[in-house]
């Protein structure tokens, strides 16, 4: 997710997509821009920040289920499976999934190659027997995946509730797409973070110490630094706010004040109270994790929890699908 730095005054250089979704997003309304842009060099700190943090309970909680029962799920994915992730390889997640699952090859799936080569090596240090199979692509379609893992039964693994960013919409058409690229008889291991008390969630993206919040304002010094942005960032600040209609928490840039700024050179005025929408955080019961899964053609067959219910970790099977009844 780490994208290149651009120096101040390259503007030119900046990512198209980035200069594109900001201004459409700005011109929009409600205004939006794809949380995807967060995760500069800053973003991806404060992002490894917010995963130690007190409130933001879903890293150690999943990492923890996953240490709890990794030999169940190895008991029915079974030993020597190809090794499928969709991202660069979360740094504790990852070797412990490998650990039980003794699997024959790894690939680790990302669109930004430098990212992904630096964690697949720092991986490849700790596993050393293990054939490691960085794959340059944009996950979200379908892939042909390396030749080499052609014939073994494959195990995807998205941990992380990362799909919890995506609308419902896109998160099923990525689950489709997994389906294609890892093929029937595959398997899914895959979190998702539960629906719990507001106060918890609104928390876990609005801490004490305002890691979050800098995580959200530093797509406006981002904006600023690569689009050649005159956005006066003390007029606005981080919101946190629990969508209970959508089951997501939400977050969003508002003014505090009434600001006019320029970006790529176009003009923009903003009232105060307005927001800019950043993020959407889907939150999973069970049961709709479970209707999510088979909407993208994945059978559950596994679900642990920690003892306090917070997260859930699924394990789903492409099996083939017959039309009901
Ligand atoms: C990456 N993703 C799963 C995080 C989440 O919880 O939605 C991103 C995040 N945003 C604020 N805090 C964490």
């Amino acid at each position: 997710m780490l994208k290149p730095e651009i120096e101040d005054g390259q503007a030119s250089l900046a990512d198209p997509q980035f200069r594109a979704d900001v201004l459409a997003g700005l011109e929009r309304r409600p205004r939006a821009i794809p949380a995807r842009w967060f995760y500069d060099r800053r973003g991806s700190e404060l992002f490894e920040a917010i995963t130690d943090l007190p409130e933001y309970y879903p890293t150690r909680t999943e990492t923890q289920i996953l240490r709890d029962h990794c030999p169940d799920v190895a008991k029915i994915v079974g030993h020597g499976r190809a090794v499928v992730e969709f991202g660069s390889g979360s740094s504790t997640k990852t070797p412990v999934l490998l650990r039980c699952v003794s699997p024959r090859a790894y690939v680790p799936i990302d669109i930004s190659g430098d990212f992904l080569r630096d964690s697949a090596r720092a991986l490849s240090a700790g596993f050393p027997d293990l054939t490691v199979l960085p794959f340059e692509a944009d996950f979200m379609r379908p892939l042909t995946l390396p030749a080499e893992i052609a014939d073994m039964p494959k195990l995807g693994f998205f941990p992380g509730s990362t799909i919890g960013n995506m609308i419902p919409l896109m998160a099923v058409d990525l689950l489709r797409a997994m389906r294609m690229s890892l093929g029937l008889g595959a398997m899914l291991l895959i979190g998702m973070d539960r629906i719990k008390d507001e106060q918890t969630l609104v928390r876990a993206y609005d801490d004490a110490a305002g890691v979050t919040a800098a995580f959200n304002m530093n797509l406006l010094d981002r904006i600023n630094r690569e689009l050649d942005g005159t956005i006066p960032v003390d007029a606005f600040r981080h919101v946190a706010r629990w969508n209970d209609d959508r089951a997501r928490i939400e977050m969003h840039l508002e003014a505090v004040r009434d600001a006019a700024f320029t970006v790529d050179g176009r003009p923009f005025a903003i009232e105060a109270g307005e927001t800019i929408h950043t993020e959407n955080s889907h939150k999973y019961g069970p049961r709709d994790a479970r209707i999510l899964l088979r909407s993208g053609g994945w059978t559950p067959i596994g679900e642990w929890t920690d003892p306090e219910g917070k997260f859930g970790l699924y394990l789903a099977e492409a099996q083939a699908e017959r039309p009901a009844p």
